[in-house]
Formats: C-alpha cells, structure tokens, sequence
C-alpha cells in the first residue's frame, strides 16, 4: 500500500493552484443522467472518487469520453441499467446521488444500501423520505433500495436536518417531476449551488439555491449543456491551514474566498494575516506560531466539518488551548488517537476535543481513516519533528489531487512511497 513519507519542520512559502470541487464534480456527473442529450463538465479533479463516479455511470450504459484536460462527456442516451451495486457503493457512499436521477428519468432504481462509516452512522432516510414524498414507491429488500415511479409529483419536503447529498438527490428528482416541489431546510452549501447551476443550464427551474428553500418547478425533459465546475473549499481551506501551522506565507490561487468565510475569519484569529483577491486568498503567518482557537461545525454557512480535522492538527502545535466540537457527524474524531501518536495534547468530551498546543510534536508511522482525518495528518506530518509516515494514503486520494506535489511546490519535504517501495 502507498505512503506518504513526510520530514517536517519547513515553512510553507508559495503559491498552489486549487482543483475543481469533489463535492460538486460528483453530483454534477450524475445529473447529467437526467438530460436527453450529452453533457461535458471542466475543471474536474484527478481524484479516486470521480474514477468511482465514472465507472458506476459507465456500467449503467452511460458513454464516458475524457480528454488530456480532465474535460468528462456524458452522454446517457444509451443507458440501460438503473443499478448501483454494492462493491462501488460500499468504496463511495456519493453512489447513492444516483437514487434521484434513476428514478425521475428511468422510473426506477437499485441503489445498493450505504451501510456505516469511518465518520458516523449516515443513515440515508431522509434521502428515501423525499422520493417517496415525491410519489415513488421505495423498499429495502436484501440490503439494497428499490424505488419505483412512472412520473414523480411535485411536493413540499420538509427535512427535519440539513443533509447535503439529501437536498441534492431530491433536487435533481424533483427537476423532472410533475408540478412545483418545495424543499424546506435545505442545505446551502455552495456545491449544491453549482449542481444547481448545472441542472438549470440542463433547462431545470429551480429558485433559492444558496437559501433553505428551494422551489423546483418540473419540466418535461432535460438536455445537455457545458459546465465548469467550482473551485474545492476544502482543499483550499486545507492549503491554508498548512500555511498557517508553518509560520508560512501560502497564497492559493483560482479559488473563490466567498465560499470560506468562516474559515478564513478563524485563521485570522489564529494571528494569521489573511488577504483576499477575486479568486485568491493569501495568508501570512509573519513567521509566527499560530494561536488556538475554538470551532464548532454546523452547515453552511456556519464552519464546516470537512475543515474539522485540519483545525484540529493546527491546534496541536498551536498556543494555548483550543476547544474543537464536532456537531455533525457523531464519530468524526478518528484522528485524534494518531494525532497522539505524534505527541499532540488531545482529550476527547463527549462531541468535543480540548487540544492543549505543545511546542513541538515528533514525527511517527500513523494511519490515515477517512478522508479529511488523513488531510489532518499530513499537515500534522509538516511541522513534526524528523520523519511522519502516513499510511492508508488511499483514503486522501479520494479528495486530494495530487497533494504532495502540490504540498512539494511550496517547499515541504514530502514523496509518496509506491505500494513495494512502502513494503
Ligand atoms: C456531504 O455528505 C459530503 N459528501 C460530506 O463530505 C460532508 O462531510 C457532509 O455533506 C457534511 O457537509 C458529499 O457531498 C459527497 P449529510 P452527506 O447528509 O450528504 C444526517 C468529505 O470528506 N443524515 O449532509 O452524506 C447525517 O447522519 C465528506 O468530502 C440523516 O440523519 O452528509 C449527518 O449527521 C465526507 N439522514 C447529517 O445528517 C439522512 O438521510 C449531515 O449529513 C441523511 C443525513
């Protein structure tokens, strides 16, 4: 298994170029399954999880063409299996973005179902209570979801919590329904924004992304389009984050700051002086340490708990103490026992972790669990003192591209170690 080897101790110093967003490119690829003509999508990220996408989309019958730019066309003309089975639903829980558009295009669907997760229990019931609030007829039968329809309706759905993936299967279902729906408490993130953005440029009607409500006039069919998706917060908060626990000076580039506001309000409270352009934000830690502070993640606009863990590792080597409560999913603190391992002053309460900052931590052998803990690893790896090797790097390719090169370009000491080589 690949690793990623880190030495640590350098300050951060240049300027990263920020990839299109994973929690938009997924969503969006499979919206085009709702249109009657195909569909290119840009600015996609070199990441396992669009791979994942592909592969389902291609297997259902879907013509997948990429070009030397990352540049995906879809075209569903030909699609012919309403299916998603659990050997790529079990590696991506995103597979179940196929409910909607299946069963609003197709009539029905077999979406193999989600079981647990590294980061909590994510139930998928408000997802299956929507399509029925839609009109179609929806079982779990030998652990996969089986939803039927002939046209869905247009209904009022009120979630009773903001679900990301949730609000944006419903969307999508919706945009071929019957009448209006109303989606009440939805999520504002911005990626449901831009899948939005995309499905109305398909010829969808639909008013209030960005708000809590969402008003989905149907249409009677959908066709293609050409769309570029938006820059990934989560990389770019992440990027800054390792500026700011260097005592570096990180300038990140074709990113929108408008998205990272509570990010960006923390690390200014870090001490970091932070200056945003159009499509770039600069922070400069004046080579300084930063200083704790305290987060609490909640939906958007609020602070996000994909940036959880990267604000844990800065309060480890931060000064002071700093309170970190996890509001979203109830096991997303993985991280922490690895952070340990490196020296870090941690101890977990209930849905919090009081992180007491040390002056130094000391590189070790650690192992990446899920996504963003392994992204709070590797920036925990970057101020160690002498070698981290971080482990089960699959888990950051999900999400990162090309994180050491980038990590490399502004001056870290960091190599990827093949599968043998790690061996
Ligand atoms: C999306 O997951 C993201 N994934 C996650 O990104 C992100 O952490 C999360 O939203 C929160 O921002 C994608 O966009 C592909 P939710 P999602 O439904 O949609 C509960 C990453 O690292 N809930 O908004 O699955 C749920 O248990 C990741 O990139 C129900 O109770 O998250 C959680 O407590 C991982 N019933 C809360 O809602 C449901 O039917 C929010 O989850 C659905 C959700």
């Amino acid at each position: 298994m690949a690793q990623i080897r880190i030495s640590g101790g350098v300050p951060l110093e240049g300027e990263v170029r920020i990839s299109g967003a994973k929690n938009a490119v997924l969503p969006i690829l499979v919206a085009s399954l709702l249109g009657d003509e195909p569909s290119q999508v840009s600015n996609v990220p070199h990441l396992q999880d669009v791979t994942t996408t592909m592969e389902l989309l291609g297997r259902m019958g879907a013509q997948l063409a990429v070009d030397e730019r990352m540049q995906i066309e879809i075209d569903p003309r030909e699609m012919r299996d309403f299916e998603a089975p659990y050997e790529l639903v079990k590696t991506m829980r995103a597979s179940i973005l196929v409910l909607g558009p299946l069963v609003a295009r197709f009539g029905r669907a077999i979406v193999s179902l989600p079981g647990g997760c590294a980061i909590g229990s994510r139930p998928v019931n408000l997802h299956l209570h929507g399509l029925r609030q839609l009109g179609a007829e929806v079982s779990v039968e030998n652990g996969n979801i089986i939803a039927r329809a002939d046209r869905l309706k247009g209904a009022r759905i009120v979630f009773d919590t903001v679900t990301v993936t949730g609000t944006e299967n419903i969307m999508m279902a919706a945009c071929l329904a019957r009448g209006t729906s109303v989606i009440e408490n939805a999520a504002q993130e911005p990626e449901v924004v831009d899948l939005a953005g995309f499905l109305n440029s398909m010829g969808a009607r639909i008013e209030g992304a960005g708000t809590n409500t969402l008003v989905i006039e149907g249409v009677e069919r959908l066709g293609g389009t050409k769309y570029s998706v938006l820059p990934d917060r989560i990389e770019t908060g992440t990027y800054l984050v390792a500026g700011a626990m260097t005592s570096g000076r990180v300038r990140v580039t074709r990113a929108r700051p408008r998205d990272l506001d509570a990010v960006i309000d923390k690390l200014a409270e870090t001490g970091a002086v932070m200056t945003t352009g159009e499509d770039w934000i600069e922070i400069d830690m004046r080579g300084r340490r930063p200083k704790s502070v305290d987060i609490t993640t909640a939906p958007y606009p609020a602070f996000p708990t994909d940036m959880q863990a990267q604000f844990t590792a800065l309060n480890t080597i931060a000064e002071g103490t700093g309170i970190v409560t996890e509001t979203v999913f109830e096991n997303r603190f993985m991280h922490v026992q690895e952070l340990q391992r490196l020296g870090a002053d941690i101890r977990l309460k209930g849905n919090s972790a009081i992180v007491r900052g040390v002056a130094q931590l000391t590189g070790a052998p650690i192992m990446a669990t899920d996504l963003r803990a392994s992204a709070g690893l590797v920036l925990a790896g970057l101020v160690a003192r002498g070698q981290t090797v971080v482990d089960r790097v699959y888990h950051i390719d999900r999400g990162y591209e090309i994180i050491e090169e980038k990590l490399g370009q502004l001056g870290a000491r960091i190599r990827r170690v093949s599968g043998k080589q790690a061996a």
